[in-house]
């Protein structure tokens, strides 16, 4: 797959995020002198370069040697705290092994393990103090964390970690049409318009799609690309909405079938690997442009959107909270 075999390998090709591979490359000189870095949060959005990010530092840093003292863990796979305890316990036991080339031309023993501990915030609050003890214990080891929703991190971690109030950006279409061009020039204009469009400052969504779509032969254009994507037109959002008023006016067997087929269309579109809040997200988008829409309903849709979104970050199955929010909504 390409979002393997395009991992950037050093921080200069990592793009769309200078405000943070400027610091890190401070950082990188820093180490080289002989200077401590202190441990690091990265948050945003998946597909923005966390993860490449961070193996793209040490490879900036120590090169060849890099993964010799590099433990990678995922918060969300690690069945408990104390799994991922005992493995850093271990990995700190273990000492920092290897050497390493300064920019100078010197030969330095590498200073620090470091610990790349994916979807912390995951973790619930006390597995979190559990965390933060950790980052405290082992003098040799830096830990890198990874967000998507930093606001769920207990304030003791982001105080000890440098980039907690900054954010890996979406990747801008500016930023990522050069870079998908760079790997194929099959599409046509509007088609990389398209693919840009639904990844939504992805790259790791854009890399995918790219990548499945220069199966297709020849040129590629937008029906092309239509083929690939699943999208929630408006006008289903608004067949579904109708639906939904339906069945709440409806009597209870009738109602209850209706419900049942609107499951049954989020299911579809779940199976098709649209995401719960990919499907809010249409809602969002034709609630905020249908101009016909009376004011007060836009405000209740709107605030049930807002309701579901919570519910799918809490609970961890969006498409749950999708299939929630259509019975909640009062629409008549
Ligand atoms: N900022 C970026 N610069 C270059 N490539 C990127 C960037 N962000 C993502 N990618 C590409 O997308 C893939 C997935 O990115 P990843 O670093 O795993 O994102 P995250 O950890 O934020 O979810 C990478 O393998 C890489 O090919
Ligand atoms: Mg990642």
């Amino acid at each position: 797959m390409w979002i393997e075999q395009y991992r950037p390998a050093t921080l200069d090709e990592v793009i769309g995020q200078p405000h943070i591979v400027e610091r890190l490359k401070f950082m990188v000189e820093g180490i080289h002198k002989g200077e401590d870095i202190p441990h690091m949060l990265f948050a945003g959005m998946q597909g923005t370069g966390k993860t490449s990010t961070a193996i793209a530092f040490m490879k900036t840093a120590f090169g060849d040697a890099w993964s010799q003292n590099w433990l990678e863990m995922n918060a969300s796979d690690e069945r408990s705290i104390s799994v991922i305890r005992s493995k850093v316990k271990e990995f700190a036991s273990r000492g920092v092994i290897g050497t390493y080339t300064t920019n100078t031309g010197e030969t330095k023993p590498i200073p620090f393990n470091t610990v790349f501990l994916d979807e912390c915030d995951n973790l619930t609050p006390e597995a979190q103090a559990a965390l933060r003890r950790m980052m405290e214990r082992y003098p040799q080891t830096r830990f890198i964390l990874s967000a998507n929703y930093p606001q769920k991190l207990i304030d003791p971690i982001k105080d000890r970690c440098a980039f907690a109030s900054t954010r890996f950006r979406p990747i801008s279409v500016e930023v990522m049409r050069p870079a998908l061009l760079a790997l194929s020039t099959a599409l046509t204009d509007e088609a990389l318009d398209l693919l840009m469009r639904t990844s939504r400052g992805s790259m790791r969504k854009a890399l995918n799609l790219l990548w499945t779509l220069t199966r297709v032969a020849g040129e590629v254009d937008v029906e092309d690309v239509e083929d690939y994507i699943v999208t929630l037109e408006p006008t289903r959002v608004k067949a579904l909405l109708s639906k939904v008023a339906k069945a709440k006016g409806a009597e209870r067997s009738k109602g209850l079938r209706l419900y049942r087929e609107v499951d049954k269309e989020v299911d579809a579109l779940s199976a098709r690997g649209m995401s719960g809040v990919e499907i809010l997200d249409a809602f969002y988008d034709l609630v905020t442009t249908d101009e016909s829409m009376p004011l007060a309903l836009q405000q209740r849709i709107l605030s049930g959107i807002g309701q579901a979104l919570h519910w799918a970050s809490v609970a961890q199955d969006d498409v749950l909270a999708v299939k929630a929010f259509l019975r909640n909504i009062t629409l008549i």
